[in-house]
């Protein structure tokens, strides 16, 4: 915040202060800024990222710095559209570069997913506040971190599951579990789409207009091939985590939030790729079930090569059922499957970005709608369904953390490998 104490100069206080033997905390620190003032963010990422750009920059009081990428083609692009709405922003390369300003408040990583954990981390360790993108984390051990890191930094951090802020589905979601639809035991949710074929990429000369090795920063080096960049990568474990932690996570998310579950117990996964012979690795047509205590069950179910799909998330009770559409409008069944109730809404988008701001303004992680912790347990539901798939094995898994249990092949998948000098540190 630019009044009052910014986060820099507050952790530098805080550092004299803890040295002089007090102990002051952030909430204190912060409690002279007023929820009018100026909050000062910087988008890394720009393609998902030039919308949350803009929309963070209609927010009330909110600047938006710095746009940056590392395709400069893009920065420009998007500099372009907050230019011409009126707006005053600086394109840049580096996002390191906007964790030096004393004067950003916080990070908006729209970056592709091996990136999310490991900008995150940097963002809380320099004393900013974060709003990532989903899934939160390339794996698993990698959301574990980044709680980590939010904690020690008193940092706020929400995951970009829209919908966790659309007032539709909140209503909803209080509706069943006041007991609307009795006591709710199952849920059932799905992803089509028509993607078409990558084909077999060929090495090639890296674009002028692309820093391929700060594209790559934590995942270890591989050559250029024509056919990744950009958003293709969603479809190689090197970068990506499939349909799966794409789209899944989204649906995925409400299930665990309607479902009033934690962490699961057992996960399993059938699928593949059935559709293109072609370089991507990630399955094109996915089944993942997970079990958690006390009588409760998901299942996610992805067609990213037929478009004919059931509804996005349906919840079952003992007396109803409850029906989220993508677009954030809810339909009560009765037992008789009659529509009982209509919830009519939004997906949120906005909505979550208020909620951050808002959370900022206020120091207060408890009042974020999708605080870290609770994106990493939805986003671990698609690292354990995806390791399942990748070793083909049934998972058991603790109910206090989702480690897996049991299986030591499978637990190797739980982190990755990093390009040297990149290893994340909380
Ligand atoms: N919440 C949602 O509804 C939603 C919608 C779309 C995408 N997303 C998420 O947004 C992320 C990006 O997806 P996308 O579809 O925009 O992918 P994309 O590949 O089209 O765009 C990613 C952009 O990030 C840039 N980039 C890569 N490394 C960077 C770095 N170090 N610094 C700055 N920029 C960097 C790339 O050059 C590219 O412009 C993904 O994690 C995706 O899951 C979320």
């Amino acid at each position: 915040m630019t009044d009052g104490l910014n986060r820099r100069q507050f952790l530098d206080g805080a550092a004299v202060t803890a040295a002089a033997g007090y102990v002051v905390s952030r909430g204190a620190a912060l409690a002279q800024d007023s929820p009018n003032d100026k909050v000062v963010v910087g988008v890394m990422g720009l393609s998902r990222g030039k919308s949350l750009a803009q929309r963070f920059s209609q927010q009330p009081n909110v600047e938006v710095k710095y746009v940056c990428d590392v395709d400069s083609d893009r920065a420009a692009a998007g500099a372009k559209v907050l230019e011409d709405a009126g707006k005053t922003t600086k394109p840049i390369g580096d996002f390191r570069k906007m964790l030096d300003d004393p004067e950003l408040d916080a990070l908006v990583c729209a970056a592709p997913n091996h990136w999310h954990a490991p900008a995150t981390i940097l963002a809380c360790s320099a004393g900013k506040h974060c709003y990532v993108e989903k899934p939160c984390s390339h794996n698993a051990n990698e959301g574990e971190l980044m709680v980590e890191a939010a904690r020690k930094n008193k940092s706020i951090v929400q995951m970009g599951t829209q919908r966790r802020s659309s007032t539709s589905i909140q209503a909803a979601m209080q509706f069943m579990w006041d007991g609307g639809i009795g006591r709710v035991y199952h849920s059932t949710s799905w992803y089509g789409n028509v993607r078409g074929t990558i084909n077999k990429g060929k090495p090639a000369p890296v674009p002028g207009h692309l820093d391929y090795d700060l594209w790559q920063g934590p995942a270890p080096r591989v050559p250029y091939y024509d056919n990744r960049i950009h958003y293709n990568w969603h479809w190689f474990w090197q970068w990506g985590n499939g349909e799966l932690g794409n789209n899944g996570i989204h649906a995925l998310d409400l299930c665990r939030w309607g479902l009033q579950v934690e962490y699961p117990i057992r996960v399993v996964s059938a699928g593949g790729r059935y559709r293109f012979d072609d370089d991507q690795q990630t399955p094109d047509t996915h089944n993942v079930a997970f079990e958690f205590e006390g009588g409760k069950s998901a299942t996610w179910d992805g067609l990213s090569c037929n478009r004919h799909s059931n509804d996005f998330v349906t919840f079952y009770g003992e007396t109803g059922s409850l029906v989220v559409d993508g677009g954030g409008n809810c339909r009560v069944y009765d037992e008789k499957d009659k529509v009982s109730k209509e919830f009519k809404g939004n997906q949120g988008d906005v909505e979550h970005i208020t909620n951050f701001v808002a959370a900022i303004r206020s120091n207060d992680p408890k009042s974020l709608n999708q605080e870290i912790l609770s994106g990493h347990k939805s986003t671990l539901l698609c690292h354990l369904g995806n390791i399942a798939h990748r070793t083909g094995r049934t998972l058991n898994c603790s109910s206090e953390n989702g480690r897996i249990m049991g299986d030591e092949k499978a637990m190797a998948q739980w982190a990755r490998e990093y390009e040297p000098g990149w290893e994340p540190q909380v």
